[in-house]
């Protein structure tokens, strides 16, 4: 039993960030985790087609322009900043239309200042609008409902170049079950289309929450079969 000084220290250290091996503020460290893989895979002279669905605040490419010598042809963005009652982002992201405009314009700027495009679009919409395009990275991270994530992972990894990757964020991340379920699913069906395939594991914490929980990467290359 311990003793009852340790006892104390312990309640005085939680929430104060210094507890053990809790970390003292949030964190998450998916666009090193991403582009960490990215740069290991592709040689420096290579210029990349770059897909992200769902952008939310352009974290992503404010990293991999920020932190990393990869050469990038393209970078599109996809997401529809809804901000609507069938948005299932609503209430978490943005608390209505007027607050997702104001993350679409800062974010469209994000995109702007570096010469990429940053689409207000459904990615089932992009998808009929792309058709015959190809990309190298395609990054999934929209909409974590089962039925659209898997429709996410079905499409968009028949848009990946061979020898290409679909990065997929948010696997065995409890929030969202459905993620997991769906790519599952997904390599069920698929394992024929896909030549090798890598995983992370993360830890991460949610806003307002002292203790980081974990979420599984994954990293899938395209074959050759169309
Ligand atoms: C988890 S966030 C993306 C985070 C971003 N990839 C990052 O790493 O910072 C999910 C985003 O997906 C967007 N989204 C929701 N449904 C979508 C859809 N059908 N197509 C594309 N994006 C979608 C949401 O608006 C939200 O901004």
């Amino acid at each position: 039993m311990l003793e009852d000084s340790r006892v104390d220290k312990h309640k005085d250290n939680i929430g104060g960030g210094s507890f053990w091996n809790l970390p003292e503020r949030n964190y998450s460290n998916l666009p090193t985790v991403c582009w960490d893989f990215v740069a290991s895979l592709y040689g420096k002279n290579e210029l990349l087609d770059i897909l992200e669905i769902g952008v939310h605040r352009a974290r992503l490419l404010t990293w991999l322009t920020s932190q990393y010598d990869i050469q990038v042809s393209s970078y599109t963005g996809v997401d529809p900043y809804a901000g609507d009652e069938t948005d299932p982002y609503t209430g978490a992201y943005w608390k209505d239309k007027e607050e997702a405009d104001n993350v679409w314009n800062e974010s469209n700027s994000i995109f702007e200042k570096h010469g990429h495009s940053l689409l207000r679009l459904y990615s089932q919409d992009y998808y009929s609008e792309s058709e015959g395009s190809e990309w190298d990275v395609i990054l999934v991270d929209g909409d974590h409902r089962y039925t659209e994530a898997l429709w996410d992972f079905e499409h968009w990894f028949n848009r990946v170049k061979p020898n290409g990757i679909m990065i997929v964020d948010d696997y065995g991340n409890s929030d969202t079950p459905e993620v997991t379920r769906a790519l599952n699913e997904f390599i069920r069906n698929n394992r024929h289309k896909i030549l090798k395939s890598a995983y992370r594991v993360l830890p991460f914490q949610n806003k307002g929450k002292e203790i980081p929980i974990s979420k599984t990467i994954v990293f899938l290359m395209r074959n050759e079969i169309s």
